[in-house]
C-alpha cells in the first residue's frame, strides 16, 4: 500500500492559516536553511512556479508522485492563471463544484473522494500520494492519513484554519522523526497507530 501524506504547515497552535486560510505570513520561515531541506527531502512538494523560479525544476521527486488538494486549496494558484501547481506530480482536486478539469494533468474527483483515494493507495509504486490540504479536505481524508509531516512555524495565531477540519476523534500517532532548524521552524514526522 502506497502512503497517504498530510504534509503541511501549521502555527505552534496548530492552524494552517489565518481564518479565510490564508497562509502567505507563513513564507518568510522558508530560509535558505529550511529551503535546503525542502529541495533536499522533499522536492515534490515546491510548486512549479517555486521550482522554476529556484531554478530546482528538474529535481526528482523523492516521497511522493501524486498530490490531493481540495478546491479551494487548488484556487489560490487557480486564481493566479496557474492551472496545474504541481505539475511534476500527478494531479488530483476534490471538487463537486469545478465539473470539467481545467488541466489535462489536473483529474478531478466529484464523488466518492475517499473510494478514489484508497484507489491510489492500492496502486503500485514506490513514491506515496502528497496531500496538500486545506482543512475540509485533510478532515474528510482523516482517517485514511498514513503519515503526517507537520512543519511547524514559531507563530501563535489564536484562531484561524484548523489543520482538520473534522469533529472530534482521537486518532494516535507514533513519533517517527524530529527536525529542528535555526529559525525555530520544526519539522516532525508521525506514523499512524493502525
Ligand atoms: N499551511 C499550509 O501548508 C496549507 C496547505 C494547503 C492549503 N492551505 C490553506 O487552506 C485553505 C483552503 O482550505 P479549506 O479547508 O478552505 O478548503 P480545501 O480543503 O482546500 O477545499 C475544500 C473543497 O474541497 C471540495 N470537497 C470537499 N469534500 C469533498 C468531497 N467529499 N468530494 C469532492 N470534493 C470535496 C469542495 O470543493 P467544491 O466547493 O468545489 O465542491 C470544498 O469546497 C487555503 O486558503 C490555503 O491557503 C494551507
Amino acid at each position: 500500500m502506497r502512503k497517504l501524506t498530510y504534509f503541511i504547515a501549521c502555527s505552534i497552535d496548530g492552524f494552517i492559516g489565518g481564518p479565510d486560510g490564508d497562509a502567505s505570513f507563513m513564507y518568510p520561515f522558508v530560509d535558505e536553511e529550511f529551503l535546503a531541506f525542502l529541495k533536499a527531502e522533499y522536492p515534490e512538494t515546491i510548486a512549479t512556479q517555486g521550482r522554476r523560479a529556484l531554478g530546482v525544476d528538474d529535481l526528482p521527486n523523492r516521497k511522493y508522485d501524486t498530490v490531493v488538494s481540495g478546491r479551494s486549496s487548488y484556487d489560490v494558484a487557480f486564481k493566479e492563471g496557474i492551472t496545474s501547481p504541481y505539475a511534476h506530480l500527478r494531479e488530483y482536486v476534490a471538487s463537486r463544484s469545478l465539473g470539467e478539469s481545467p488541466d489535462p494533468n489536473v483529474e478531478i474527483i466529484s464523488d466518492d473522494l475517499v473510494g478514489k483515494v484508497r484507489a491510489l493507495k492500492a496502486e503500485d509504486g514506490e513514491l506515496g500520494i502528497y496531500l496538500c490540504g486545506g482543512s475540509v479536505i485533510a478532515g474528510r481524508l482523516l482517517d485514511e492519513i498514513d503519515e503526517l509531516v507537520i512543519k511547524t512555524y514559531p507563530i501563535v495565531l489564536g484562531t484561524g484554519m484548523p489543520m482538520f477540519g473534522s469533529g472530534f476523534a482521537v486518532s494516535g500517532f507514533t513519533l517517527d522523526g524530529t527536525r529542528v532548524f535555526g529559525n525555530g521552524v520544526m519539522v516532525r514526522t508521525f506514523n499512524r497507530k493502525r
